[in-house]
């Protein structure tokens, strides 16, 4: 194949052997968020760049390098969404949600853009699953909120994952903190990396954040958060875990997690599956207290997170677990002759009219070669029309378990194929 037709790197294609697992995770989600009493909120793929820059902020990593921008033809610059929050945010703001319901419960899924390093688990397009908690104050929905990712990956079968929450406190404990962190970090200002030297003039907490190597060994022994949280704050991080502990979602505190975007405040949390090598994380969010005054809105809090379908499914395997079956084909029609076929036709349709699930080869093949495909589409039935058959305005039924073949009259196809259906379901 040339070069030039090859699929961007970092990116795959959902293969028709594999689609069954995209749409069982987005089923289970699907059903957990519902159980929640969260409705689904779809955004486009594309925003303005500015969205972005304003929220995720324009020191992070993902908007710094790893944005897709481009200019449409009147010169505007937009970005591929490289995550969520900020769209469900602006769409929250536009379409006035706040009036509808208290607090506004989202989930969403699609693909996210982020020009990385592809690695095991790290993708450019990558497939994200997430809710958004806007409206409430209420610790109670920082643990829903947990507790909806957490049943999520409890209903999947995972066993191998851990939570990990900190709190990073709101703007008032943050001016102490970055004041000890910059005390703590310019001693090491020379063996930084170079936009470390930056980040600690412009936002010191994202130095706790780089994936540099030499820069995360310095950053180990940093001043931790939970050592500055005012009274509200730490009040705040306590309900969380009491409702937890309520809850029997089992948490390690971890002062180190800081999250890659600028919107956080106060809780933050990432599940962990430690079997998957570097890109270890299955979801993360938080609070964004902020982000929806940030955005043109009213000062409303809100709470969320995300995680990647990619990593799901590798741990997933890495567990063995399975992902539901793809429904057999009901029944395949062998039809003999051109008269055979014209009638398989009009079955066909009825069939499906019914709601069966039904296929016929697209050519007039022979009968051997018919029976084989009836035999590899996996049917749960094989229908047989021939000359014979006509004459008798009835067709064969073979059970494609049992072997056992039937006649059946055209009037009873449908009732039959039902019942017989059910007794083997
Ligand atoms: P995030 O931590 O940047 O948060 O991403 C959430 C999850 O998306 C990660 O834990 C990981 O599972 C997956 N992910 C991120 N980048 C990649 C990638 N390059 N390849 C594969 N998977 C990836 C957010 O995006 C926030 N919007 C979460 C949030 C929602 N916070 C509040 N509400």
């Amino acid at each position: 194949m040339k070069d030039k037709y090859r699929i961007p790197r970092g990116t795959y294609d959902i293969l028709p052997q594999d689609s069954f697992k995209w749409q069982y995770l987005e089923k289970v989600f699907r059903e957990v968020a519902t159980n929640f009493n969260y409705y689904q909120i779809t955004t486009p793929i594309f925003e303005r760049a500015i969205l972005f820059e304003r929220s995720v902020g324009d020191t992070t990593d993902i908007v710094e390098k790893e944005m897709y921008k481009f200019k449409d033809k009147k010169d505007r610059i937009f970005a591929l969404r490289p995550e969520g929050t900020a769209s469900v945010v602006r769409s929250y703001v536009e379409n006035n949600l706040g009036d509808f319901a208290y607090p506004v419960k989202l989930f969403y899924f699609g693909p996210m853009f982020r020009y990385d390093r592809p690695q095991k688990g790290r993708y450019r397009q990558f497939y994200q699953f997430g809710v958004e908690n806007i409206g409430s104050n209420d610790p109670f929905s920082d643990a829903e909120v947990i507790a909806l990712a957490y049943l999520f990956f409890q209903k999947l079968g995972l066993k191998n994952f851990q939570l990990e929450i900190n709190s990073i406190g709101c703007s008032n404990c943050t001016k102490d903190y970055d004041n000890a962190l910059i005390d703590y970090f310019k001693p090491f200002q020379n063996d930084l990396c170079q936009d470390c030297r930056i980040r600690i003039k412009k936002n010191p907490k994202r130095l706790l954040d780089c994936k540099v190597p030499s820069c995360q060994k310095i950053a180990r022994n940093a001043p931790s958060m939970l050592d500055y949280l005012d009274d509200g704050c730490k009040q705040d991080f306590e309900e969380v875990k009491s409702y937890l502990k309520l809850m029997k979602i089992p948490y390690r505190i971890n002062s180190r997690i800081v999250r890659g975007l600028d919107y956080y405040n106060k809780t933050a949390f990432e599940f962990i599956n430690n079997n998957l090598g570097a890109q270890n994380a299955l979801a993360g969010g938080g609070r964004y207290n902020g982000l929806v005054e940030q955005l043109g809105g009213k000062n409303v809090p809100g709470i969320g997170f995300a995680g990647g379908f990619e990593r799901l499914i590798l741990s997933m395997d890495q567990e063995n677990l399975p992902f539901g079956d793809r429904e057999n084909l009901d029944v395949y029609l062998v039809a003999i002759g051109k008269k055979a076929r014209e009638m398989c036709v009009v079955m066909l349709q009825d069939l499906r009219r019914a709601d069966f699930s039904a296929d016929l080869g697209v050519e007039n093949s022979s009968v051997k070669s018919q029976m084989k495909k009836a035999d590899r589409s996996g049917a749960m039935f094989t229908l047989i029309l021939g000359e014979d058959e006509i004459v008798k305005s009835s067709v064969i039924l073979k059970n494609m378990l049992s072997g056992e073949q039937l006649t059946v009259p055209f009037s009873e196809l449908i009732p039959t194929l039902k019942s017989k259906l059910i007794s083997q379901s």
